[in-house]
């Protein structure tokens, strides 16, 4: 069984890399950012207030969450386009940052981790999740660079004025990501670092692939 762990800040081009290199390798993809989102949504859905670490808990244990080839299903209904709404991105960095929402969500990931050949993408992946990944990457991309992407991505204007707003909230959530005190979002001392600024998704996603065909090659 082979794990790929790959992290980095909001609009490195994970999910888009993350996804490409399971469909070439044949490998499952799992995005546990949805898993925070789906958290998230619970607790809006259910009037829980993001800074109610007790009540967030236990919307996190009881959760009703399946991912299933880059779909997520809340409760039984299909929530993936749901969850990159304002309301849930505005507090999703602060319900993340509590420590028993993450300890609620870690035996999950490891759980979906053990189903099979992954690529799993998030923050926390390579340091906490996975420390025994076989592929560890940690993306970045300049600030401009994401903030560029995600405005793509989303259909939102990308006159400058707009890009520079977007950067400044991508720039504040990994801020909270980076500085919350359980499992911040850094790069792994074994994690190669891959700055995707200048790359070409192909290009990012080829060099993924080759180390983990080398690693495939070594346990042969
Ligand atoms: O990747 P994303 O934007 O969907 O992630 C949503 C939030 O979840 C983000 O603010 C950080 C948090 N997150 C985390 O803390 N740990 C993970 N493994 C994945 C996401």
């Amino acid at each position: 069984m082979t794990a790929v762990a790959i992290d980095g800040p909001a609009g490195a081009g994970k999910s888009t890399v993350a996804r490409a290199v399971a469909h070439r390798l044949g490998y499952s993809y799992l995005d546990t950012g949805a898993l925070y989102r789906a958290v998230a949504l619970a607790a809006i859905e259910r009037g829980v207030d993001p800074t109610d670490e007790a009540a967030l808990e236990s919307v996190a244990v009881d959760l009703d969450v399946i991912l299933s080839d880059g779909r997520v299903m809340l409760n039984g209904r299909d929530v993936t386009d749901r969850l990159r709404d304002p309301d849930v991105t505005r507090i999703v960095s602060t319900v993340a940052a509590h420590p028993r929402v993450r300890a609620a969500l870690l035996e999950r990931q490891r759980t979906l981790a053990r189903s099979g050949d992954v690529v799993m993408e998030g923050r926390d992946i390579g340091s906490t999740v996975l420390p025994d990944a076989d592929v560890k990457v940690f993306l970045t991309a300049s600030e401009t660079e994401r903030a560029r992407r995600r405005a793509e991505q989303a259909g939102l204007p990308t006159d400058e004025a707009s890009i520079e707003r977007l950067r400044d909230e991508i720039a504040a959530r990994d801020r909270a990501d980076a500085t919350r005190d359980v499992s911040p979002l850094i790069h792994a001392p074994d994690a190669t670092l891959v700055d995707t600024s200048e790359l070409t998704v192909d290009e990012v996603v080829d060099r993924i692939v080759d180390a983990v065909r080398a690693v495939e090659r070594a346990a042969s």
